[in-house]
């Protein structure tokens, strides 16, 4: 074939993504790798039922184009109960349904982002922003973080620097990869330096509900009194992945945005889905269903950290997450990436390399472990081959 790739699709991409969706799959293989929720505490039973019970209420309003804000009953839940039990007042006005928060992150990136232009991004930072900004070429300038996010110091030192900067992205609850929360005395100082500096705040956090132990700080949104905060939200690691819903919480200015690229690029979220999604969350109770399967998350979490502590050598350090799915392992001397095909060749075991998740240079002795797709046994037995191999 002799048509040619777009420029902006030259030299794009990776089948990073890919492979780990295939690796995920396969049975024999204990693996750290996908960063997705558990299918054994999907609320299936309760699903089912409020899809049914949606049939019967919206009937063929529910198999009908609806617009591209999405449909007002699930905005309306979403703005009442979701960012109103988080700290956030808003409305159904402030709230757009977006096909999972990837799609918020490829809008941002459409809407400010051209080539050369600067975006802060955390020291490491999540590989699926990565990939979403990557496309527009831009300029990365990443900011460290230590136990407590995101350094502020440090994002004051980046901001100085490059007066261009246009963008934060930030992953404050959770990270992903780190597993690593943003300091709660931290998020004030983030918003004022977004307004003195006029840069806008991406806070991407899909894990904000799946918090099991420690303090619950608000949102950097709550904070947010000058409209500078897009906060991205989601139901893949609350209720399930499948749905693809998620929704972007801002100023009307932005989200009239979001509305033109979708119509652009997919008219709007599937109709019936908003609906199932919406009558899930009116008649059951979506915090409680959290309590549950937050205390599945947190044992696994734990046999992953005892492992860890039994097993490797004490120079190896990892994060201790009060939440979400991700410990991030340093080993000292290792390359995490060309030690990757002897694990799952040798051993059965995959992970991800830290590599894959900074904006610039190489760091390859980082390891991300996802404890959140097995059980406490397998947790053990892959973390026990890992630290065999590391040490030969
Ligand atoms: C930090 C972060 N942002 C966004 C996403 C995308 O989530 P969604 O399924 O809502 O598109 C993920 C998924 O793993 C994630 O880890």
């Amino acid at each position: 074939m002799t048509i040619s790739l777009s420029r902006s699709m030259q030299g794009y991409g990776s089948d990073f993504i890919r492979d780990m969706f295939i690796a995920a799959r396969n049975p024999d293989l204990i693996s750290f790798a996908g960063g997705a929720p558990a299918p054994d505490v999907y609320p299936l039973e309760a699903f089912r039922a409020a899809s049914d019970r949606a049939f019967e209420e919206w009937g063929r309003t529910m198999m009908a184009y609806d617009g591209a804000e999405g449909v007002l009953a699930l905005r309306e839940l979403i703005a009442s109960q979701r960012m109103a039990s988080m700290g956030v007042n808003c409305t159904a006005e402030d709230i757009r349904v977006i096909s999972g928060s990837q799609q918020g992150i490829d809008f941002l990136a459409r809407t400010y982002l051209d080539e050369g232009d600067t975006i802060i991004v955390e020291s490491p930072t999540y590989l699926g922003a990565l990939n979403s900004f990557n496309i527009f070429r831009p300029n990365y300038v990443s900011v460290a973080m230590d136990e407590g996010g995101m350094c502020m110091d440090a994002l004051e030192k980046a901001l100085i620097a490059n007066p261009q900067a246009k963008l934060i992205y930030t992953v404050p609850e959770f990270q992903n990869p780190t597993g690593i929360t943003l300091a709660g005395d931290r998020r004030q100082r983030m918003v004022d330096l977004a307004e003195e500096h006029d840069v806008l705040i991406i806070e991407d956090s899909p894990y904000y509900e799946v918090r099991f132990e420690g303090e619950k700080y608000p949102p950097i949104k709550a904070f947010d009194t000058y409209g500078r905060v897009i906060y991205l939200g989601s139901f893949s690691k609350t209720l399930c992945p499948g749905v693809r819903i998620g929704w972007a919480c801002a100023d009307y200015e932005i989200l009239d945005r979001f509305r033109i690229l979708k119509e652009a690029s997919d008219f709007q979220a599937s109709t019936v889905t908003q609906y199932q999604v919406a009558t899930y969350l009116r008649d059951n109770d979506l915090d409680a269903h959290m309590g549950n399967i937050c205390k599945v998350y947190k044992g696994r979490r734990d046999a992953a950290l005892s492992a860890i502590q039994e097993f490797f050598p004490a120079s190896v350090k990892n994060t201790r997450p009060d939440g979400g799915f991700f410990i991030w392992l340093t080993v000292p001397g290792l390359n995490a990436t060309t030690m990757l095909p002897r694990a799952m060749n040798e051993i059965g075991v995959a992970y991800v390399p830290g590599e894959s998740f900074f904006a610039g240079a190489e760091h390859s002795c980082n390891i991300r472990l996802s404890y959140s797709q097995m059980n406490e046994a397998k947790i053990r037995e892959g973390i026990l081959r890992l630290a065999n191999l590391i040490k030969n």
